[in-house]
This record gives structure tokens, C-alpha cells and sequence, in this order.
């Protein structure tokens, strides 16, 4: 991980920095990669990005919940999520995180959490993708998400991997033998060397080396990245293997490079914009900020403006 990168998270952890941007961080930028702070808000910004050909995975926020009345509530926002999409015919689906639904509190908890999402999406005709947490988390994700295939078959349902991890090859692998719909990440976290790769250019080769290997198995994969060397490289790749385009999707976020997200759906690709809304946003807007420092320019720029 880039120094520049731990050194925004570790600030972000920092107590006084949470109250200020907690306070003032709408204001300050978090309203770019984040579409309100309502579902109302939400399905207005879904409907916009359906009406310029992109498709939508919306995402409650909200992460490490530690009382089960908060992750029932957050339960109970993602079923609403199904019910506004229906309603409002927008196209999108639901990104989810365990840790929000009762995961640190207890996993026989989050499953039952994730029972009544995963029927419910699937009673919907609909899908929820859960999105991957920090490392200490991952097993248990995984261990969560095949009880739920188990329950529902793999339709109404996917899983997130990181390839900076050192296990994810074996993950893919594994998660492969059964033709799981995975998203593909770099992953967001600040992890220690002993479990993901340091270098970002381990991470990168990684990364396409997973996208490769899921679709050459079959696969349906959403490639989740906004690399433009790497979507330029997949893109060719796609074409000279022949990879059917109903196999794969590429997902960017809220925010994030909009102008090649447009670009990709003229070209005819499939594009999914993973789409944040709700009042939690701190830990996520901090995320974003890591990857890319000069969105903090960005954040103190808006300081100055009325
Ligand atoms: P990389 O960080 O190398 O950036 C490549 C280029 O993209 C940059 O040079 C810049 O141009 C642009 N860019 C990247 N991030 C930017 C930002 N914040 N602001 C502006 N420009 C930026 N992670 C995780 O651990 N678990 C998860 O479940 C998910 N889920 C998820 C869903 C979707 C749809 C996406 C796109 C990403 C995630 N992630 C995630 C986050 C992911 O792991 C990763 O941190 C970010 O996507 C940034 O990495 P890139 O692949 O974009 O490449």
C-alpha cells in the first residue's frame, strides 16, 4: 500500500478529523461519490443514470454495527431498497457489507439477516451482491455466502473478491467450481504484508490474472475497476477470446470517472454503477479519498467555495 494512502487512513481513524468531516463533510465533497443521504435521493439519482444507459447497484451505507437494533434497522433498509426499485421500475440491484447486518456481533445473527435479504431478492427477481470487508472478515463472508447458495441457488446472489489478497487465487478457484457471479476488486482496506501484496503492481497482474481466469472458466464476473490501462487490456482480451458479452459487466462507482463509464456504455458494454446513499457515510467517503489523494484537493476546494 502507497504511503499516501495508509497515511489518509490512519487520519481518517483519528477522532477529531471524524467529528469535523462528519459534520461538515457534504458540504465538503462526500456528496460526489455519495448520491444523498435518503432513498428518495437514491432512486432520483438511479433514474438518471438508467436514462444515460448505465445500470445500478445501490448500497445502504453503513458498516461495523455493533447492537442488533441497528443491524435489523439496516436489514430493513435493504428489503425498502427492493420494494423502491420495483415501484420506480429503475434498474438496479443491492450491494451489501455482513458487518453492517450483525457480523462482529454474531454470524448465526447476519444470517439470519441475510436470509430475509437473499429471499427477498430473490422473490423480487432481483440480486444482492455482498461486498468484501477486511481481511479478519473474509472466511466468514465466504462461509456465509455459500450457506446462502445453498439456500437460494446462485442466481439471486454474488460475492466480491480482492486481488490484493495472496488467497484470492485459490478463492477463485474454488468459488469458480460452482460458476459463482463474483465482482472483482483490488480491495479497499489497509492490510498488512503477511496477507496482501504490497507492491500495486502485484495487485494489478493479479487482478487481470483473476478476471482472466473466472471468465475463462464460465464465469459471469463483473469487472469492477476504474484502471483504464486494465479496462483497455480486458477489453481487447475480451474480443480476441470471444468472451460472450452476456458473461461479464464492468462496475465503476458513484463519482468515479464518469466520463469513461458513458464512454464504455457507447461502445455497447454493460455498466454498472455502484451507487452509496445514507447517512453513514464516513468510513466510504474516507475510502475513496485513499485511493486518490487529489480528491482531497478536491474536499479543500470546496472549503473555499460559498
Ligand atoms: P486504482 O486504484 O489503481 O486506480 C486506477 C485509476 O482510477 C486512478 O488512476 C484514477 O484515475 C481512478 N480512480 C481510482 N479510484 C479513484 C477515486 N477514489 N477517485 C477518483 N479516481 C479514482 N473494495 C473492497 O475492498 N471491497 C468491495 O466490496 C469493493 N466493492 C467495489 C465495487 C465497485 C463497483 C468498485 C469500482 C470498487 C469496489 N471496491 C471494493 C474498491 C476497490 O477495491 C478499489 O479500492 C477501487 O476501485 C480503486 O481501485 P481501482 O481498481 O479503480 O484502481
Amino acid at each position: 500500500m502507497s504511503l499516501s494512502r495508509k497515511a489518509v487512513l490512519s487520519v481518517a481513524g483519528n477522532r477529531l478529523v471524524t467529528a469535523l468531516v462528519s459534520k461538515y463533510g457534504m458540504k465538503l465533497g462526500a456528496s460526489r461519490f455519495v448520491a444523498g443521504e435518503t432513498l428518495d435521493e437514491a432512486i432520483e439519482a438511479v433514474k438518471k443514470l438508467n436514462a444515460e444507459g448505465l445500470l445500478v447497484t445501490l448500497d445502504h451505507l453503513g458498516e461495523s454495527v455493533s447492537n442488533r437494533e441497528d443491524a435489523l434497522a439496516a436489514t430493513q433498509a435493504v428489503i425498502d431498497i427492493y420494494d423502491a426499485i420495483e415501484k420506480h421500475g429503475v434498474r438496479s440491484n443491492v450491494s451489501v457489507k455482513l458487518t453492517q447486518l450483525g457480523l462482529d456481533i454474531d454470524p448465526d445473527f447476519c444470517l439470519e439477516n441475510m436470509d430475509r435479504i437473499t429471499s427477498k431478492a430473490k422473490e423480487m427477481n432481483n440480486f444482492v451482491r455482498i461486498d468484501m470487508e477486511d481481511s479478519p472478515r473474509v472466511q466468514m463472508t465466504i462461509d456465509i455466502f455459500n450457506t446462502l447458495v445453498e439456500r437460494y441457488g446462485k442466481e439471486h446472489i454474488g460475492l466480491v473478491i480482492q486481488s490484493y489478497l495472496y488467497r484470492s487465487h485459490g478463492d477463485v478457484a474454488e468459488l469458480g467450481k460452482r460458476k459463482i457471479n463474483l465482482r472483482i476488486v483490488k480491495g479497499a482496506y489497509k492490510e498488512p504484508p503477511e496477507v496482501a501484496f504490497p507492491d500495486k503492481k502485484d495487485v494489478d497482474e493479479n487482478y487481470v490474472k483473476l478476471v482472466k481466469m473466472h471468465l475463462n472458466n464460465g464465469s459471469y464476473t463483473a469487472i469492477a475497476t476504474h484502471d483504464e490501462q486494465i479496462i483497455d487490456h480486458l477489453k481487447t482480451w475480451l474480443k480476441e477470446n470471444q468472451i460472450p458479452n452476456n458473461l461479464y459487466e464492468f462496475q465503476m462507482l458513484f463519482g468515479v470517472r464518469s466520463g469513461l463509464q458513458k464512454k464504455l456504455v457507447s461502445e455497447g458494454y454493460k455498466v454498472r454503477v455502484y451507487t452509496p446513499y445514507g447517512k453513514d457515510w464516513y468510513s466510504y467517503f474516507t475510502r475513496r479519498i485513499a485511493e486518490r489523494p487529489a480528491n482531497a484537493l478536491f474536499v479543500i476546494k470546496n472549503l473555499f467555495q460559498k
